[in-house]
């Protein structure tokens, strides 16, 4: 496998160290950026006989170093400062999208698309558009993040284990993002037999900011841990071509009553990108909210 990734900084960095190390794919790291790419391609091959990974890695300002790539991930953009939202980036990062997937159409014409770019959703509708690609071979990274950042939170607050927690987060990555309660459990117990609605609202709002509060401790960019590490979950799952159902934000049809936008649902994904979008079962506020933060992505992609 060959996997390309478009942006060289945190987040596309971080990934392709968490891709080395597990040996699933060559990896192609691309900047516009002159010697950084290829500085940490170097840097990453220099740690390979102390980690034992042996896979390619290759750093380049060249997208036809990215030829034929099964999967392409695209981190290019600039990353939100303190006081900024995701959506102050939409026109800096869109003609940055638009400009890498001119590049990946040509070059990588089947690869599966993973959008970590924000503001999410809309850089993931304009790579669909741009790219002309199937909707099942653009995917956007956020909810998968989203629902990590959840799991991290619950299990601290019920003192349970990470894998004792079992939830999903829908929804536009950003404020209005949906945590599903109607699907959350705390070692098998529903979580709204656990906590009062007021505890339960102070728990949804903590992963609404969870990026925000990351932004405002950096003080200079974003998150790009756990981003790298959910497009990793996100990733092995596509190799794996299993059936974990995972949040990804893709091209809604009709789904959850939400049409033309790109938007968090559960999916199951495989080698040949989102397999299907899985209907649950949800609460009437639970779909309600689903929708109109849909609706907030709409908006958001008039402006582009
Ligand atoms: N083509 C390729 N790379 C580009 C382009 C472009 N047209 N424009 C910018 N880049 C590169 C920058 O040179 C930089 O190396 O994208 C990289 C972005 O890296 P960082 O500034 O470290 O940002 P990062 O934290 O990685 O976040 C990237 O992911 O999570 C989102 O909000 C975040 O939109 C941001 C993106």
């Amino acid at each position: 496998m060959k996997i390309s990734i478009i942006g060289s900084g945190n987040v596309g960095a971080t990934l392709a160290k968490r891709v080395a190390e597990s040996e699933l794919a060559d990896c192609v790291l691309l900047d516009v950026v002159k010697g950084v790419p290829q500085g940490k391609a170097l840097d990453l091959l220099h740690a390979a006989p102390s980690v034992g990974y042996q896979k390619k890695i290759t750093g380049t300002n060249d997208y036809n170093d990215t030829k034929g790539s099964d999967i392409v991930v695209v981190t290019a953009g600039f990353p939100r400062q303190p006081g900024m939202s995701r959506g102050d980036l939409v026109k800096k990062n869109g003609s940055i999208i638009k400009a890498v997937i001119k590049n990946i159409k040509t070059t990588s014409p089947n690869a599966i698309l993973i959008i970590i770019t924000n503001p999410l959703d809309a850089m993931a509708y304009l790579a669909y558009k741009e790219s002309g690609f199937d909707k099942s071979r653009v995917i956007g990274m956020a909810g998968t993040l989203d629902t990590t950042r959840f799991k991290y939170i619950l299990a601290s607050e019920f003192g349970v284990k990470y894998k004792d927690v079992e939830t999903i987060v829908l929804g536009q990555h950003g404020p209005s993002m949906v945590p599903l309660l109607s699907h959350t459990r705390i070692s098998g117990k529903p979580i709204t037999e656990m906590a009062k609605k007021d505890k339960l609202e102070e728990l949804k709002n903590k992963v609404r900011e969870s990026g925000a509060k990351i932004v405002g401790l950096l003080g200079k960019g974003s998150a790009y841990y756990a981003p790298s590490a959910a497009c990793f979950e996100m990733i092995k799952a596509i190799v794996a071509n299993n059936d974990k159902i995972l949040s990804v934000s893709c091209l809604a049809q009709g789904e959850y009553g939400i049409s033309g936008v790109f938007t968090g649902l559960p999916v199951r994904l495989g080698r040949k990108g989102i397999k299907e979008i899985v209907k649950l079962n949800i609460e009437a506020d639970e779909l309600k909210a689903l929708k109109e933060s849909a609706d907030s992505v709409k908006e958001m992609i008039s402006t582009l």
